[in-house]
């Protein structure tokens, strides 16, 4: 799966840049509260509007503190997936739980720097894993290749039936880096840059998925 990050689009003209990558599985939002990171983005008033605007599944990427209180209400608006950092909660299971009673999938998301072992027990209450290949808070930045064995534990965790869950990379990935991610068994492939950077982000979103199926 391919899902285009919108923090690369034209903010004013957002309805337009969905229409643009209409071959994209989900469309990944990033909210950003310029605590958890140091940038400001956009919050749920953006996401309702964005989801009267498209019928691709809004992926949210929460980079927020206290996802307790914030993350459910973007599942009751009707965002597929909500993902929250694992950084930025004592109970991630508990957010987990709210976001799924709220009616959208779970998602559990890890900076380069936090490992997963920590957390694999507690996977099986997540719909998707978010391995970060940059620091959260701004697009644009180089892949980091070391986080891939955090993806590589998780998929042979799925492969032998331990878990079920999508495995999602975020940062850096383009039409250089995403074969590496494949191959480590990410599913699905989140990218900004790569796809509004250029003139046919619908034309970009088919290449990267050919690339990552290859
Ligand atoms: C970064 C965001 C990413 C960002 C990726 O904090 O979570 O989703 O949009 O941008 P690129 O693909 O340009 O690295
Ligand atoms: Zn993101």
């Amino acid at each position: 799966m391919i899902a285009p990050s919108i923090l690369s689009a034209d903010f004013a003209r957002l309805a337009d840049e969905a229409r643009a990558v209409a071959t994209a599985d989900w469309l990944h939002v990033d909210v950003m509260d310029n605590h958890f990171v140091p940038n400001l983005t956009l919050g749920l008033p953006i996401v309702e509007s964005l989801l009267k605007a498209t019928d691709i599944p809004l992926d949210c990427h929460l980079m927020i503190e206290d996802p307790a209180r914030w993350a459910p209400p973007y599942a009751e608006a009707g965002a597929y997936n909500v993902t929250f950092h694992a950084e930025a909660t004592d109970d991630p299971v508990a957010v987990a739980r709210d976001i799924r009673a709220a009616g959208a999938k779970a998602g559990l998301s890890v900076k380069p720097n936090t490992p997963i072992e920590p957390y694999l027990e507690i996977l099986k209450h997540f719909d998707t894993l978010l391995v970060m290949s940059v620091e959260p808070g701004f697009g644009g930045q180089s892949f980091m290749p070391q986080v891939l064995d955090k993806a590589r534990i998780v998929r042979n965790l799925v492969d032998a039936g331990e878990l079920r869950l999508v495995v999602e990379i975020d940062g850096g990935i383009n039409m250089n880096t995403i074969e590496q991610a494949a191959e480590a068994g990410v599913d699905c492939f989140v990218a900004g840059s790569a796809v509004y950077g250029t003139a046919d982000p619908s034309a970009t979103v088919e290449k990267l998925r050919l690339l990552a199926s290859d």
